[in-house]
């Protein structure tokens, strides 16, 4: 009894020191903890972010993505995407990611895909191959460098891109299928109106930037979920998306489901 009484003593002192030692150490009121299939990122291989996720052939799945962040308001629609245990694209700014390092590896943390969308947002429809290949490489570093792991997916800001350009690409092209024009209203209520567009497999373009749109996110995320929609990034939604190859839309549910 006595060894046991001891065990017990040594177990309880061990549960205390554990407590005091956690003291030490202040969690972010907003840290989730990395996604289960994080421990692949960090050597630097080009794994996948997040888990499948949801089969998009048999669910309704949407694809929300925010482009030309990381911004001071980025922050909040992570906390609102995590209550509504959605996840997104987001299309970077290469400038930007290297201002708000530690944004960009909450978004990746979150379970979040990152998107490259050039270093200073170019028109790739106006610049030689070259150029581009400069605007995108710098910014595939920059990422690379803060979140440990590549962006697997690039948009060409203003959705122009050249033929040339195309062939140039390791990364597959994401689109888009319904344009909130968020960045045009800065109007939450219109925001959440366009989005009424959405059917099974849309891309839906929005910006991170704008105050409205984190505004809207809350009505828009909620009304989706009442219509059925799970919300999931753009490769989930594509599937096997193909370096090179543009997406307007992902997999669609049949009707019904
Ligand atoms: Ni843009």
């Amino acid at each position: 009894m006595v060894s046991r009484l001891r065990v017990l003593q040594f177990l309880s002192a061990s549960a205390l020191a554990l407590v005091l030692a956690g003291c030490g150490a202040p969690l972010s009121a907003t840290w989730q903890g990395f996604p289960p299939d994080a421990t692949g990122q960090a050597d630097g291989k080009d794994t996948p972010r997040a888990d499948a996720g949801p089969d998009c052939a048999q669910v309704k799945c949407v694809a929300l993505t925010f482009d030309d962040g990381p911004g001071p308001h980025t922050e909040s629609l992570l906390d609102v995407l995590d209550e509504h245990e959605a996840k997104a694209t987001f299309f970077l700014i290469g400038k930007d990611v290297v201002k708000f390092p530690d944004i960009v590896r909450d978004e990746a943390a979150r379970g979040h895909e990152i998107g490259n969308h050039t270093w200073s947002h170019q028109d790739l429809a106006k610049i030689s191959v070259a150029a581009g290949q400069r605007e995108l490489s710098k910014t595939d570093a920059a990422i690379k460098e803060v979140t440990g792991a590549a962006p697997t997916v690039m948009r060409p800001p203003y959705g122009t891109i050249r033929e040339d350009h195309m062939k140039s690409l390791d990364l597959p092209v994401a689109m888009w299928s319904v344009d909130t024009f968020d960045w045009k209203t800065r109007d939450a209520k219109k925001t959440v109106k366009a989005a009424e567009k959405v059917v099974p497999g849309s891309i839906v373009l929005m910006h991170d930037i704008h105050p409205s749109t984190i505004e809207a996110m809350p009505k828009m995320l909620t009304d989706l979920k009442a219509r059925g929609f799970h919300f999931v990034t753009v490769s989930q939604l594509v599937g096997d998306p193909k370096p090179g190859t543009d997406y307007k839309t992902g997999r669609q549910a049949a009707a019904g489901n």
